[in-house]
């Protein structure tokens, strides 16, 4: 089999070895078109379970089942060329024994061809994050807040203001990155926190809501191009206002379909005389 002409997409090993070169670039894909237009800015592409609240309105992610997962990661990885790419193990899918996050971060793999896997969790998976790095799966770690225990953990706040929840974040990144995870995504964690452990660990970290002391930065694309401007947590930037855009371009439709101006004679088929 030639190779030849492939472009040769980033390994979770290359994204560990950029831990104290340059920031990393992260952003959130779920779909072809959208990958296609991130992946030659981006370092990683996380095919996050957000898309449950993004593309699905969901209230949570806890709905998010495997096969949406793989639906979206085999989207995404027909759009990327480049970046490397992970996908969300979702809520029930490897909590429930480390052989059962191995069986399902084996479907994810084998179905989607992704880089690797992310799952939520600390302490209490640390040894599920050994099982799967020791036998294959490169894993994308999640500590600080966790979207998948928001039913548990008293809803979407910034953590590590008191001792004791500073001390758990801390106890949570050195576990899973000895566990053999080969990054970090520290989300929703106050900035003296995320630098001390960036500084503790081996691993880089990737901070959405954790300040520029991280090694890398993740955003949820939808959120950074401005398609939900209802609410807007702190840590997000508009990078671009597409909601208002979308919203005139589908009225002008509309007044054009009205008037009968559109189709025009241009986007009509006529027979040939
Ligand atoms: O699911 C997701 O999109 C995430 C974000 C925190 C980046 O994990």
């Amino acid at each position: 089999m030639s190779t030849i002409g492939q472009t040769k997409r980033t390994t979770p090993t290359q994204i560990e070895a950029m831990k104290g070169t340059r920031p990393i670039v992260s952003l959130t894909a779920y779909t072809t078109p959208i990958a296609r237009l991130l992946d030659p800015h981006c370092d990683l592409l996380l095919v996050g379970d957000s898309l449950g609240m993004v593309l699905y309105g969901m209230e949570t992610t806890v709905g998010v089942t495997l096969e949406m997962m793989i639906a979206h990661g085999q989207g995404v990885m027909r759009g990327a060329q480049k970046a490397c790419v992970i996908v969300d193990l979702p809520f029930g899918s490897y909590q429930e024994s480390k052989e059962q996050a191995f069986r399902n971060s084996a479907r994810i793999l084998k179905e989607t061809g992704c880089n690797g896997v992310k799952l939520e969790g600390g302490e209490e998976m640390a040894e599920t994050v050994a099982f799967l790095t020791s036998r294959g799966v490169p894993v994308f770690g999640h500590v600080g807040l966790m979207p998948q225990k928001v039913n548990t953990s008293g809803g979407y706040r910034s953590l590590g203001r008191s001792d004791e929840e500073a001390d758990k974040i801390r106890r949570d990144a050195k576990v899973i990155a000895q566990a053999g995870a080969f990054a970090l995504l520290v989300e929703g964690t106050v900035e003296p926190l995320a630098r001390e452990i960036t500084a503790s660990i081996d691993i880089p970290t990737v901070g959405i809501g954790a300040s520029p002391a991280c090694d890398g930065q993740i955003l949820v694309s939808d959120d950074m191009f401005g398609l939900f401007s209802d609410f807007k947590p702190r840590f997000v930037k508009h990078f671009a206002e597409l909601a208002p855009t979308i919203s005139k371009a589908a009225e002008a439709y509309a007044e054009e379909v009205k008037a009968r101006t559109f189709p025009g004679p241009e986007h009509t088929f006529q027979v040939k005389k």
